[in-house]
């Protein structure tokens, strides 16, 4: 039964996504899967870099020349934040499936801690490799 203290809400109800404030552990859980669907879809094309790395001294050469383009580079940091988010964010998904750090404030913590390890991470390794 309603009261008019507590009045049926409208249906249907129309979401507008652009005002929806996503939480951090939200944040987390989308680019976990942005990063794996990114890191499938390049898997062929570092395979076959890696492949070409390791084979004859020119084709190892034509990898290096491709390396230089900055826009490979661009590409590349993208793939190496992609890994270390995935990764990152991989660890904190095994640890909630185990029962860790299911509390709200502990899930706050655990995204925060995603960021503020995958990201330095990120610009350490992009800087080691990249220039
Ligand atoms: C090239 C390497 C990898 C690729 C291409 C990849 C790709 C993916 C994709 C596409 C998903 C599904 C995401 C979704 O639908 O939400 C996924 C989920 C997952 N990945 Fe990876 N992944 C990789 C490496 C890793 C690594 C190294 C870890 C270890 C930390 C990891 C941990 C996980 C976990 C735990 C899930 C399930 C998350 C959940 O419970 O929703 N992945 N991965």
């Amino acid at each position: 039964m309603t009261s008019t203290a507590n009045p049926p809400k409208p249906r249907p109800k129309h979401l507008d996504l652009m005002k929806i404030r996503l939480p951090l552990p939200g944040w987390v859980s989308i680019l976990h899967r942005v990063s794996g669907a990114g890191l499938f879809l390049f898997l062929p094309v570092l395979l076959k870099l890696l492949d070409m790395s390791l084979g004859q001294a020119n084709s190892y050469e034509t990898v290096v020349q491709a390396m230089s383009h900055w826009w490979v580079k661009v590409i590349m940091a993208g793939l190496i934040w992609a890994y270390l988010h995935h990764f990152c964010a991989g660890i904190r998904f095994l640890l909630l499936d185990m029962h860790k750090g299911i509390t709200l404030p502990a899930a706050r913590a655990g995204a925060a801690a995603v960021f503020w390890v995958s990201l330095p991470l990120t610009a350490l390794v992009v800087w080691r490799l990249l220039f």
